[in-house]
This record gives C-alpha cells, structure tokens and sequence, in this order.
C-alpha cells in the first residue's frame, strides 16, 4: 500500500485551494447571507479545468484520475459546500454517467461540452413524493415513434435552475411502474430549451445557500429517441451507478468540511482566552479537537480508498456509501463542535463555523439518508446484498490514454 499523494495529485489540491481562496472564499459569507448563486462560478470552474478534471482529453477533460476528483471536492467544500455541490452533480451524477453509459454520438454531443465547462448539467431522480424510495417515482416517458414524450415533476434537484444537460430517469413501462419492477425504468438526457421542460428555483433551504436548488416539471417534454441513456429498462442501474458517483463526491467534499471546521477551531482556540489561559488548554476543547482530527483521517482514508477502487476499475458501491455515511455523519458532528468551541460567536455569522453547521446537514439527507447507508452496509455485512457486473462499467483509470488526444 501506498498513502502518498503523486506530484500530480499535490499539484491538483494545490490548483483548487488557489481557486476556491481567491474566487470564493472572498464573496460566499454575502452570497450566502443574499441566497444568491453566482452563475460565474461554473465559468470560472470551467475555465480552470475543474468540471473535467477526471474526464478524458480526448472527451474534452483533463485526463486526471479519480482522486483528483475526491481532492477537488475536499478543496472546494474546504471553502464553501456549494462549490462541492456543483462537482456533485456535474461531474459526480452526470458526465461520469455519460462516460460509463453514453454512446460515442451521446459522449460527443454532451460530454465534451460538460467536461470542457461550457455546459452544465446535473441528474434528476427524486420527486416530491419519491426520494429513499428511487423506485416510488412517478415521472414517465412514452415512445412516440422517433421521440419519447416524458412528463413528470423532479425536486430538490440542484443547479435545476441553471444546468443545461439534465439526466433525468422516468417509468418508460407502465405495466412495470404498476408492479415497482424496476427494470421498467429509463433514463434521459435532456436539454433545456426543450419544448415542455420548465424549471424553478427552491428559496428557504437550512444549509448551501449559496447554491442553486430547485424543480424540473416536464409536461409533454419532448426527447429523441438518440437521447435515451443506455437500453431501456436500465434507467435503474443508471441511476444507481451515478450514485457511486455522485456519492463519492460528496463524501469527499465532506473531508473538506471537517477541514475547515479543524482549521477555524485550532485558530479560535490559540486566540480565545478563558480562565487565564487559551482556550485550546481546557482538556474538553482539546477533546473536541482531537475528535475532528481522528474524523479527518478516517474520512480521508474511505474516501481515497473509494477512489483507488475506482482507479483500478473495481466496484466500489459498498466503499463509497461507507465513505458517504461515515463522513457526513463526521462533518456535520465536526461542525456542531466548531461551533461549540466558539462560543456565543459561533453562533453569529461572524464566524464561518455557522455556515458549516447549517451547510453540513443536507449532505446527512441528500444522495442517500444516513438510514438509507445503515441499511446498505448492514446489507452487505448480513449477505442480503451483493454487487453484480453491469453491462456497462465505470473504466479504469489510464493514465496514457486519458491523456491522448486521440
Ligand atoms: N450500480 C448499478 N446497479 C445497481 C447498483 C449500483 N450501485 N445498486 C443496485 N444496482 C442494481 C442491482 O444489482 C439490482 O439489479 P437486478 O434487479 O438485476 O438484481 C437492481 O439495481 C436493484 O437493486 P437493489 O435490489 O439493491 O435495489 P433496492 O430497491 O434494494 O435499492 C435503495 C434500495 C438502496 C434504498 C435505493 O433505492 C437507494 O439508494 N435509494 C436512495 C436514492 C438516493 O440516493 N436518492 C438521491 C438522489 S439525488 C437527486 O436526485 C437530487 C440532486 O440534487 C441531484
């Protein structure tokens, strides 16, 4: 075993703190106060690499591995989770997805424009009625000869209001959506602009505020046929595997969070006096410290493993949910003693430790519940769960050939 980081994955941590100092950190404590998204974080995302940075060159990214995706997310959320979130979607639920399930024409059209950040996109499965219960969605599509007609309503889906490519997955067999076989689902790449597909904004969320969060309504949204992802009938397969995607990024992100929640708490404990003394004396901060350290190593340690797993091309469902669960579960607690350790300050937002607190919670809930990866793992752990090869896997990392142009 190797835990050293390559020169290249340093100079990859490196990029995106620059990045996330100068062009977040100085705005998010206002954006987030105005609940306000800043569209020009994608472009400049964009323009740095960062929305392809685990996507071939030859499909428009930059030929990194998957690590480097989990440091990016780390360095981002560092800063701001909204900045995480949009690596969650983008790359994590969408064009990693398209890059295990596109077709050559799919890949071309839509995720080059995606990892060369000039499109966005993000991916669409919950419902207002539908979010552990992936199969209780009620969006369908019908085939109309060269064209599928899909209508339904996706919530809580971030960057809903701005992404230009949505992954969406809907019931495309009616007789199966009665019986919840979830082989009658499929999934879609949709474009915005396209007839029947509107899309709002979700104002007065706790955390990530400074992110875009929102609903799809699809009323006789119009698809081509060319735009189906996979076979029909995989729509389920598809939108589990995007998970192992989007759920390593936001474990990832979550190391991040911890982080930043060490770094405030270290700063205010060697600068706050109590009892004629800093802080950082009193044993039950230290405590608290201590725990933050011990919740970054092993966060840091599942979720490169999953990423390493994803390296060689192994399956890496049980890991990632196991990275997902234990490092969300370890932010949000990460955050909470941040705050405890700055006091009444703490809980103004003078400090960024509040931020962190109201931030961390929805990555407990989103991309799979903290119930939903106890279930997983105690699944797994009791044989009731097993993987199984799918038709189209998640490829190995390359270095030569992810960055060949060719
Ligand atoms: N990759 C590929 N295929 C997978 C898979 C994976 N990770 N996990 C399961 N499958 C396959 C199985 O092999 C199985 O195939 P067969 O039928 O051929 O045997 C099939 O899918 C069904 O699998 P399960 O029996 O495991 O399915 P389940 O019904 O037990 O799953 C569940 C239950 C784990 C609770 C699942 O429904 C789940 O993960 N729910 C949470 C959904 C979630 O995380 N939603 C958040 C979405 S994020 C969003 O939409 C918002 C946004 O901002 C983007």
């Amino acid at each position: 075993m190797d835990f050293t980081l390559t020169e290249e994955h340093q100079m990859v941590r490196k990029m995106v703190r620059d990045f996330a100092e100068k062009e977040i950190a100085p705005h998010i404590k206002e954006q987030d106060r105005k609940q306000e998204f800043d569209r020009s974080l994608l472009t400049k995302m964009g323009q740095q690499g960062i929305l392809g940075i685990c996507i071939p060159v030859k499909y428009g990214g930059a030929g990194m591995d998957y690590l480097s995706l989990a440091i990016a997310c780390e360095e981002l959320e560092r800063v701001d989770t909204a900045a995480r979130v949009i690596m969650s979607v983008h790359v994590g639920l969408n064009s990693l997805t398209l890059f295990q399930w596109g077709t050559q024409e799919q890949k071309q059209k839509y995720l080059v424009p995606q990892a060369a950040g000039v499109k966005f996109a993000t991916y669409a499965l919950t419902e207002p009625n539908a979010g552990s219960d992936a199969v209780g969605i009620q969006t369908t599509a019908r085939r109309e000869g060269d064209h599928y007609v899909l209508n339904g309503e996706k919530m809580w889906i971030s960057l809903a209001d701005v992404a230009d490519h949505f992954l969406i997955i809907a019931w495309s067999d009616m007789e199966k959506k009665r019986k919840r076989d979830h082989s009658g689902m499929s999934a879609f790449i949709v474009e915005r602009g396209s007839p029947g597909l509107a899309t709002d904004t979700i104002h007065g969320k706790l955390g990530v505020r400074a992110g875009n969060t929102g609903s799809i309504t699809l009323t006789d949204c119009v698809v081509p046929a060319a735009n189906l992802l996979g076979r029909e009938g995989e729509g389920f397969k598809i939108a589990m595997s995007a998970l192992d995607g989007g759920r390593y990024t936001v474990g990832a992100g979550a190391v991040g969070l911890i982080q930043a929640c060490l770094e405030a708490s270290v700063r205010y404990a060697n600068e706050r006096q109590a009892f004629g003394a800093p802080i950082g004396h009193h044993q039950l901060v230290q405590q608290m410290i201590a725990k933050m350290v011990q919740r970054l190593e092993i966060g840091r340690l599942l979720s490169y493993q999953a990423g390493w797993l994803k390296n060689q091309g192994k399956r890496n469902t049980r890991e990632t949910s196991l990275a997902k669960w234990t490092n969300c579960d370890a932010a949000f607690d990460s955050a909470a003693d941040a705050v405890q350790i700055h006091g009444a300050y703490g809980y103004s937002d003078e400090y960024d430790v509040e931020r962190y607190l109201r931030n961390s919670k929805g990555a407990v809930i989103y991309e799979g519940s903290r119930e939903i990866h106890q279930l997983v793992q105690a699944q797994y752990a009791l044989g009731y769960r097993e993987d199984k090869p799918l038709r189209c896997e998640l490829p190995a990392y390359d270095p030569e050939e992810w960055q060949s142009e060719s």
